[in-house]
């Protein structure tokens, strides 16, 4: 922990001013190394009452990302480490490694922007400040077919998350993205290491992005692309727990539950879509199957079922 976090979580976990005098004593540190902390605290946007002779107290936390205020959120079961980036390059890239370096269950990573954030098939995905950008690890007893299952329930976690604090009705894209008004907020990449040993998974790395109220849209993806428009006091802290202590919920469930509840949200059943991948081009979506897979009829009238691959919503007028 820095000296920042230790007595922003002295402070926090106080009903009543802490001295300066009493910061420095208990953390072994100087009264300047204190007193910058405050500044740096301030900075962040806590707002922090500072009198001679009471000391500090937090009027209103920040409600911008934060490790101590995101765990205090998190439900205990689920909750680990949590480390928040202004910039990296992938949080996805970054809990990868820490899950090789046996990093635990539910460990976090938040970053406020990604140089190179990575969607499916190698993808970029456009990860300005703005955004939410998590990954978190988790080291499922599932069987490596249901790998699908972890994706929706990433993606039912996010839209009840959604739901509740941005008063949204998102659409699920089968199988990793939501939608509102037809352009694209939410990504879901799901990464696993498998051991063939024992044909489980080594890890499982989940790795959200949400567009929560970007700094800019190229005028090339505003077609493409929307934001939820949040508020400026939203609370991204409670947000983000509530979308890990959802799957972590879910996780408890039955796969039944979880594809029902997925479905009944999907924006895809009846639609006419185009399908890249083994099969390329467009095809009717019949269903997505109690096992996350979805069958569609092509225009041929062959019914195929897809199980991974890409389908795209926006090509469907461009017949
Ligand atoms: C997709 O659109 O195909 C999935 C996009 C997933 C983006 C998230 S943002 C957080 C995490 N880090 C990444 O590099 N990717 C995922």
């Amino acid at each position: 922990m820095s000296t920042k976090e230790k007595v922003y979580s002295l402070l926090r976990h106080s009903n009543k001013p802490i001295s300066g005098e009493f910061l420095a004593k208990e953390l072994n540190l100087s009264r300047t190394a204190i007193w910058k902390a405050i500044n740096s605290l301030k900075n962040e946007g806590h707002l922090i009452q500072g009198k001679p002779n009471e000391g500090y107290f937090i009027l209103e936390e920040s409600k911008e990302f934060n490790a101590e205020a995101t765990l205090s959120h998190l439900n205990p079961n689920n909750r680990s480490h949590v480390v928040v980036y202004e910039t990296i390059e992938s949080t996805n890239t970054i809990a990868k490694q820490m899950a090789e370096l046996n990093e635990p269950e539910w460990s976090l990573i938040l970053s406020k922007n990604q140089t190179k954030g990575r969607g499916r098939f190698e993808r970029a995905f456009y990860s300005p400040s703005g955004g939410l950008y998590m990954s978190f690890i988790i080291r499922p007893s599932i069987q490596l077919n249901d790998v699908n299952l972890i994706t929706m329930n990433a993606a039912i976690a996010v839209y009840d998350a959604v739901k509740k604090y941005c008063h949204i009705d998102l659409g699920i894209k089968w199988v990793n993205d939501l939608f509102l008004d037809d352009k694209k907020v939410v990504g879901i990449l799901t990464e696993a290491a498998i051991d063939f040993e024992s044909k489980s998974f080594k890890y499982v790395v989940v790795g959200i992005g949400i567009n929560l109220k970007l700094s800019k849209i190229p005028n090339d993806l505003k077609s493409i692309i929307t934001d939820l428009n949040i508020s400026d006091d939203f609370d991204k802290n409670l947000f983000v727990a509530e979308i890990i202590n959802n799957f972590a919920i879910n996780t408890t469930k039955s796969k039944l539950d979880i594809v029902s509840h997925y479905r009944s949200n999907s924006i895809v059943i009846n639609r006419e879509v185009f399908i890249s991948g083994s099969y390329s081009g467009y095809a009717k979506v019949l269903e997505i199957t109690d096992d996350g897979e979805l069958i569609v009829e092509t225009k041929q009238g062959e019914k195929i079922m897809l199980n991974s691959g890409e389908i795209s919503l926006r090509r469907i007028n461009h017949e």
